[in-house]
């Protein structure tokens, strides 16, 4: 039976024991104190690679502390788990599938049997199916019903048939191709659809139906306003092959609503939808930025994917993240790690990691069914800087949990405006500077009577300015964004997730929670619309339930 079939419980390996006494051991360990014993703790404690540089320095660690999380990942099997999951076993136990996204950036030439097939062969066949239909959009070469060229691209999914492309077709604007304009439908809300159709113009747009199981709801309901909206707007059923296209692996739910076989991009059941965007549901990336450029962001994930799979766990970039996440998580009581990027163009980062790390690891039982004995992923959140700043921020310092923190800023801007780049990036610094150092009753007494305040106005102000500090934080730097880092700085956190869900050995890529809500979700719609007059199960539902009837009654 494969290891991951009887994962082992953590929190009984000799590791985990040995964390636990060495955290009693870290109580009083201070950051400040370790940065000015050590001169060489920057360097001990950062690493590059695959073009990101990550300073992991500002944590509440020492040498023994990563010692013993790297002794853990090896007593959690994380070797092999890597190696499994490179290799397509069927770590999605619950589904028996492989996790493969890994493929969906390597070399032709490699060879990877999936049920006997090497699957290379056909991802790189749907890479040229891709190729073909980018240049033939930005060439002008496909036209719309009254015979124009595309302009605008509508990609019509959710979840991780959204965000992901979202998120790197926007952060990759510098690199955006003239003459198509990429915008995303997401969401079932009318006023999204309203919006986003009053700017756009029938005959020159382009749908693309981003769905692998082609029967989410909000992603149906869209695509059928939106064939409405065609329709309406002049174009012509027969014409419809020129305006819908789709990326799914239901082939025929696609035909059936009306899209031709040969403008359906396949997926494959061992790619997650939170880990597609490298395949044809990267479709919209490919549009806004090239085919080259697509196959850069490839690149750059595939070099983190070499290093994830080869760098000792010492000098691994997601695997110390991990760890520091576990460390935080399970030994520091953390509940929420926050994401914030001091970049305008990587401002959805924060939503992709949401979706990737809390759908892969909010989970409550281990590949065997058997209930964890730890906590498991964090609640992921965080926003752009320096707008957090004025926000939220207040709480990651002076509030009473412990959140730890990763910052991602670029050295260079595409936009340099005058100093505001130097600002930016002095604000990144100075927030995790902040984090960490605090301020003493000491500094702040100090403070106030350099005010000249009397002395009893120091002692009733002193402890409001007191800043607890030691507070840990990441900050990944990146020479500036582009396709190749962006693609590493994605995989990284693809990896993190996983390394994660080795050592709490649960399932990283399935989402059975989300079903539920899926199918509530049409029981009430039946009752709101009265198809179904049976009572709600319970009084709450059914009292808001009658709200909107009686609302929509009269
Ligand atoms: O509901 C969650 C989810 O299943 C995600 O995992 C997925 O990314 C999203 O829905 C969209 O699914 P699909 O691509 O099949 O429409």
């Amino acid at each position: 039976m494969a290891y991951y079939q009887t994962p082992l419980d953590v929190t009984t390996l000799s590791a985990w024991q040995a964390l636990a006494q060495h955290r009693l051991a870290m109580q009083d360990f201070s950051m400040r104190e370790a940065f000015s014993q050590d001169s060489e703790r920057f360097k001990e404690f950062s690493l590059s690679s695959s073009g990101l540089f990550l300073d992991y320095s500002k944590n509440l660690i020492d040498r023994q502390t990563r010692e013993l999380l790297v002794r853990l990942a090896r007593e959690a099997k994380l070797q092999e788990a890597i190696e499994a999951l490179f290799n397509g076993e069927l770590l999605n136990a619950s589904e028996g599938r492989p996790a493969l996204h890994t493929a969906l950036r390597r070399p032709v030439a490699d060879r990877l049997p999936v049920n006997g097939v090497n699957v290379m062969p056909e991802v790189h066949r749907v890479l040229n199916q891709m190729t073909e239909l980018v240049g033939r959009i930005h060439d002008g070469l496909w036209r719309g019903y009254s015979e124009k060229p595309i302009t605008d691209v509508v990609n019509i999914g959710i979840g991780g048939s959204f965000l992901g492309p979202q998120l790197v077709s926007e952060a990759l604007l510098p690199f955006a191709q003239r003459g198509v304009r990429c915008h995303y439908l997401a969401n079932i809300d009318g006023s999204e659809f309203h919006e986003l159709s009053a700017s756009l113009r029938a005959e020159t747009t382009l749908f693309i139906v981003s769905s692998k199981s082609f029967s989410t709801l909000e992603t149906l309901k869209n695509a059928q306003a939106a064939r409405s909206w065609y329709l309406a707007q002049g174009g012509s059923q027969a014409d419809l092959y020129k305006h819908f296209i789709a990326v799914s692996s239901n082939r025929e739910a696609a035909v059936e609503f009306g899209i031709r076989e040969e403008n359906i991009f396949p997926m494959w059941d061992w790619v997650g939808g939170r880990y597609s965007l490298w395949s044809a549901i990267g479709l919209p990336i490919a549009l806004a930025i090239g085919m080259s450029n697509f196959k850069e962001l490839l690149s750059g994930a595939y070099s983190m994917d070499q290093h994830f799979l080869t760098a000792p766990f010492e000098r691994n970039m997601p695997v110390l993240l991990a760890l520091l996440g576990v460390w935080y998580g399970n030994f520091w009581g953390a509940q929420s790690h926050a994401i914030l990027p001091y970049d305008h163009y990587l401002r959805n980062i924060t939503k992709h990691l949401q979706q990737l790390d809390m759908e892969s690891n909010g989970k409550s039982v281990r590949q065997d069914g058997s209930p964890v004995s730890c906590d498991t992923g964090p609640v992921i959140w965080g926003g752009v800087g320096c707008n957090g700043q004025h926000a939220y921020h207040q709480l990651l310092h002076q509030g009473t949990q412990l959140i730890p923190a990763d910052f991602i800023v670029p050295v260079v801007s595409y936009n340099p405006v005058a100093d505001h780049h130097q600002w930016l990036y002095a604000n990144c610094l100075s927030q995790s500077q902040a984090l960490m150092l605090g301020k003493t009753r000491a500094e702040a007494e100090e403070e106030l009577r350099g005010k000249c305040l009397p002395e009893d106005e120091v002692q009733r102000l002193a402890p409001h300015k007191v800043i607890p500090g030691n507070r840990p934080s990441n900050t990944l730097v990146l020479e500036r964004i582009s396709p190749r880092r962006l693609g590493a700085l994605v995989a990284m956190y693809e990896h993190k997730v996983f390394a994660q869900s080795v050592i709490w050995g649960i399932n990283a890529f399935d989402q059975w929670g989300v079903e539920l809500g899926k199918e509530l979700g049409k029981s009430v719609y039946q009752r709101l619309t009265g198809s179904n007059e049976q009572p709600a199960e319970d009084a709450s539902t059914q009292g808001l339930i009658d709200f909107f009837r009686g609302r929509h009654r009269g």
